[in-house]
């Protein structure tokens, strides 16, 4: 078997491990084998690809590997569970300045033909939008720079010529390709208009953004391949480009808006508007004690972590509290938004680090419809995914949002430190329902002191 026959063939089988590995990421509990198949078919792309006929010299790839090794490594096994958004940004954007590379470096290695001029150019482009874009969004969200949007007079017109200028020069290139100024060009007006899209997105909505550059970092990833005639990047670029815009509709999705209004319509200037309807009313404190008497006569609890859950690192404890509940004859069932927490799957991870069995999970639509049942439901950390506001308050930001309908159990409990409003900076009504009680604390000193009532 000729080596070309093996490596396709290799690349072949890694596509299928990706598409499996994808397929089990879909449910918290093959996700971690997805995550593993997926690595045993990159690996394997990998080893192929180093056995590329083509390949002149070892020392520039083995270096490279060792140090982008080490440093995935140290960060990965570093980064704090809120702060991966921002490690995904930074992800995203080294992936977007590689394929900006492959596309380049494909300039010299043979002699493209047109359609290979086209796709290098292409890889260039949306890798270097990518690279920038995501620095801003890293920026935006580690708080590095102002999260707020920032807007200047014309700026619309200012990036309709500068795509405009892309156009022409990229245009210029692929016909004359000898004139290599006119790539300088196209990378720099690339660079440029990445920052130029994410800068006047509000920091509240980089999560979405984030996404959608992941999806962008596919597309490269899909062009580069393209241009240097590589079957495995191309599918793996598919694959990362069409997975990433599917889950940023899933996001807009659960948080009822569209991807047109995220990106150009920052959210903090709509939940301005919003926030003057001021919710009055008194909202009832209670004590960990207090608690323990409902809970210990409870016999079906839901519940419903948050962001402030993730700050708190109260999962443990959660899970302990669980476990009384259930020895104590109670029914506990978990309820997960989609947009709970600050990324997809968050609550989920946080959960499954915990040990929480994953058929305790349930997901908004399956819970919604029986939360009467429910004695109790423990907000721990949440805000905006439980606000009622979004079904009951006509001009509310949030209004039509789907979330999870807690005030209708018969007791909640909400575990917060303060009245603060949460992540979209609107009031909640539920803070001052009849059936609510607030356990003021963070959720994981509150949670041990119900624990310490159970004795
Ligand atoms: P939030 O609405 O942000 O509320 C979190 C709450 O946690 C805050 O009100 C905060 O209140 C409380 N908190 C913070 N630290 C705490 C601690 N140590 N102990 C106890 N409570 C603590 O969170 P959510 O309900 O999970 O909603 C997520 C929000 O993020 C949504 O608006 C969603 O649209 C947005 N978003 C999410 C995503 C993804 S993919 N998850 C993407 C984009 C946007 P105190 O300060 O009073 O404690």
């Amino acid at each position: 078997m000729g080596i070309e026959l093996l490596v396709n063939l290799t690349y072949v089988a890694a596509a299928v491990l990706f598409i499996f590995g994808l397929k089990m990421l879909g449910s918290p509990a093959t996700a971690r084998k997805g995550n593993l198949v997926s690595a045993i078919g990159m690996f394997l792309a990998v080893v192929v690809t180093l056995l590329d006929q083509s390949i002149i010299d070892y020392k520039w790839i083995g270096l490279g590997i060792v140090l982008g090794g080490v440093v995935g490594a140290v960060v990965a096994r570093s980064v704090a569970m809120t702060s991966m958004p921002e490690m995904v940004a930074l992800f995203n954007g080294t992936g977007g300045i590689a394929s900006l590379l492959v596309g380049w470096a494909a300039l010299y290695g043979f002699d493209p033909n047109s359609f290979q001029m086209v796709t290098i150019v292409l890889s260039i482009l949306i890798g270097g939008v990518t690279f920038t874009g995501s620095l801003i969004a890293y920026g935006k969200l580690s708080e590095r720079m102002p999260g707020r949007p920032l807007v200047f007079g014309g700026q619309r017109i200012f990036n309709i010529l500068l795509i405009l200028g892309i156009v022409v020069s990229a245009t210029l290139f692929v016909v004359n390709p000898d004139t290599i100024a006119y790539l300088y060009i196209v990378v720099a007006l690339s660079l440029l208009l990445g920052v130029m899209l994410v800068i006047p997105i509000g920091g509240a909505d980089m999560p979405v953004v984030i996404s959608l550059l992941n999806s962008y970092s596919g597309l490269a990833a899909c062009a580069a391949g393209l241009a240097i005639n590589n079957i495995i990047l191309i599918v793996a670029g598919a694959l990362v480009g069409a997975s990433g815009i599917i889950l940023t509709q899933i996001m807009c999705k659960a948080m009822n808006r569209s991807l047109s209004n995220v990106l150009f319509s920052g959210f903090s200037a709509v939940a301005s508007g919003g926030a003057a309807a001021k919710i009055e009313g008194e909202a009832k404190p209670m004590s960990a004690d207090d608690a323990y008497y409902v809970l210990e006569a409870a016999s079906s609890v839901v519940i419903v972590p948050g962001y402030g859950m993730a700050v708190a690192q109260a999962q443990h404890a959660v899970k302990e509290l669980q476990e009384i509940l259930e020895k104590n004859g109670a029914e506990v069932v978990y309820a997960i938004h989609p947009v709970a927490g600050r990324m997809p799957g968050h609550m989920n991870v946080l959960l499954a680090e915990a040990d929480v069995s994953y058929d305790l999970l349930l997901e908004m639509d399956a819970v919604n419809p029986r939360m009467e049942t429910f004695d109790v439901a423990i907000v721990i950390g949440a805000n905006d995914v439980v606000n009622p506001a979004a079904r009951e308050m006509e001009g509310s930001p949030i209004y039509g949002m789907p979330v999870i309908n807690v005030d209708m159990a018969r007791n909640v409990f909400v575990m917060k430190r303060s009245m603060a409003s949460g992540f979209a900076g609107i009031d909640n009504p539920l803070f001052f329902k009849d059936n609510t009680r607030m356990l003021f604390g963070d959720a994981k000193e509150m949670l041990g002191n119900i624990i310490k009532a159970f004795g």
